[in-house]
């Protein structure tokens, strides 16, 4: 069978199932090929079921520590199977929630495996057999990403595993070893840590989360501590050997071999684009010396009626990012001034406490040439958090001294993943700190703590002691 489309989409993750629904609602023909999943790595086995697990695991964490606040419950118990059941059910709740959106907005859906066969030609081969051709005008390649596999670390889906198995394991292990301490292992390392399992983390780099803000990765550090969570840094893994339900982990620190031994060991390193089966180079479509497809600023690759976006164009690998990129390509596509030229993509880390981050960390704003300034304020001064017991970690605001513009924000504690957007619309906005300071913040709540660290920044903290010069 043959198909016409203005626009084909391949892919239906947080980035190919917007771009189509925009592009659609544009006045364009939209068909959009998915080969497993609506909604895509984020809603099946990424952002949606860890978020689901990591909520429970912090109800369950707090349920434990309520008796400092006289709410005692004896009898608590964990029914894995019954949670895992509700995780899946919204998980299937969301995909049909894009499913519906998708027909409601005229996309069609082909499920099956494109591949391009030419720069206005892709083939289909379909899910349920056989295979189909479809002839574009425009195309967005929305492929996604995969695991990265490293020597010695072969999995096999039971003992040794990504973070798709790792979210539904059987039952909580006793016992977790996990490699890499970016996003995926702190993450999980903290849900199943809340759960009981004893958790070790082994990671290459001298500090836990590369990339954030060293302050804040300092103290998520002594924040897994807390938990029982051990890591070891600066470690690098060498291998793991299965041995019936058992999996050996050997790995070296300072040159001197270590061994652990678990349950299971989740590998966990980053993720690679998935650019290999895609027909790149019957259309012509260049890939960066890295490995993922190169764009410019309005989505475009090196054919500039084939767009790609999301984890297939490169860091940062997420969903909001995806999507950002999806309506881009999907305006441009459709003849309107669109370009990705945000100032800021946000970050959040779901680990226990929360991480997120906006803009410049102090690092790089120094590299920058900035003359940096800093304003804190710890969530142990918040009248709000110590009412809601969560008073670990702080707000910090990375500044110019010199202009006095936001360049960023680094929330570690309570609610980071909310209140992150006020700073992202502070850097969108070019916000100075005394914007940050003057706006009226509502009391007793968390956000405050944006305001007190912008006042913090200017030099006259309320709540909390000036700090020396
Ligand atoms: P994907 O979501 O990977 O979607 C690509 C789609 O394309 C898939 O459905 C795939 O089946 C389909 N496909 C691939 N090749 C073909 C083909 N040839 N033909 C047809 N279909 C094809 N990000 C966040 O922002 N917040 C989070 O909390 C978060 N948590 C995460 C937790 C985990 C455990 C993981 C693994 C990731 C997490 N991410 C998170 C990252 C987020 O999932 C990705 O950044 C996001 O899914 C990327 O969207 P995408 O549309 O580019 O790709
Ligand atoms: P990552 O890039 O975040 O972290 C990988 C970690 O593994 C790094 O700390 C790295 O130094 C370490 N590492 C690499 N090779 C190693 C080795 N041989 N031995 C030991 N450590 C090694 O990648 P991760 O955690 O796999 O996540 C992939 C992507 O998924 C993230 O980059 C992020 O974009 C996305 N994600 C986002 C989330 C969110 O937004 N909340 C949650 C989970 C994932």
């Amino acid at each position: 069978m043959n198909r016409e489309a203005d626009v084909l989409v391949i892919g239906a993750g947080p980035g190919g199932y917007p771009a189509a629904i925009r592009a659609s609602q544009l006045g364009k023909k939209v068909v959009v090929v998915e080969k497993e999943y609506l909604g895509g790595v984020c809603n099946h086995v990424g952002c949606i079921p860890s978020k689901a697990l990591i909520s429970a695991s912090k109800l369950y964490r707090k349920i434990h520590e309520a008796g400092e606040i006289g709410i005692t419950a004896s009898g608590v118990k964990l029914d894995w199977t019954k949670l895992q059941a509700w995780k899946k059910g919204v998980v299937k709740r969301l995909s049909d929630g894009v499913g519906n959106l998708l027909k409601g907005n005229k996309v069609d859906v082909v499920w099956g495996t494109a591949r391009l066969t030419g720069p206005n030609s892709a083939e289909v081969k379909l899910r349920d057999g056989g295979s189909e051709t479809i002839r574009f005008k425009d195309c967005i390649l929305a492929a996604g990403s995969a695991p990265i596999e490293i020597p010695g670390f072969k999995p096999d889906g039971k003992r040794i595993v990504t973070s798709t198995e790792a979210l539904e394991f059987p039952e909580v292990p006793k016992r977790l070893v996990i490699i890499g301490a970016g996003a995926i292992g702190l993450e999980i390392a903290c849900f199943y840590a809340n759960f009981g399992t004893k958790v070790t983390v082994v990671e290459l780099m001298p500090q836990v989360l590369p990339g954030v803000d060293t302050e804040v990765a300092r103290y998520m550090e002594r924040a897994l501590r807390k938990r029982g969570i051990e890591y070891h840094l600066e470690a690098k893994a060498k291998s793991a050997t299965v041995s019936g339900a058992q999996v050996k982990v050997a790995f070296e620190v300072g040159g001197k071999p270590q061994e652990v031994e678990a349950d299971h060991c989740l590998v966990a390193v980053g993720r690679r684009a998935l650019t290999q089966a895609l027909g790149l180079d019957a259309a012509g479509v260049k890939l960066h010396a890295k490995g993922w497809v190169e764009v410019n600023n309005k989505m475009q690759t090196s054919v500039p009626h084939v767009y790609a976006i999301g984890d297939l164009v490169g860091a940062p690998q997420l969903a909001h990012k995806a999507s950002k990129e999806g309506l881009v390509a999907a305006e441009v596509i459709c003849g309107r001034p669109a370009l990705r030229d945000f100032a800021t993509v946000p970050g959040v880390i779901f680990t226990d406490p929360e991480i997120a981050s906006a803009g410049l960390t102090e690092d790089e704003a120094k590299k920058a040439g900035h003359d940096v300034g800093v304003g804190k304020f710890p969530f142990a001064a918040s009248g709000r958090a110590i009412t809601a017991l969560e008073t670990d970690g702080f707000t910090k605001i990375v500044f110019d001294k010199k202009t006095h513009l936001v360049l960023g924000v680094h929330i570690i504690g309570p609610e980071a993943s909310d209140l992150i957007s006020e700073a992202s619309l502070a850097l969108e906005m070019g916000a100075t700190v005394e914007d940050l300071a003057w706006t009226v913040h509502p009391h007793p709540t968390l956000g405050e703590a944006m305001a007190e660290a912008a006042e913090d920044a200017e030099g006259f903290p309320v709540h909390t002691m000036k700090r020396a010069a």
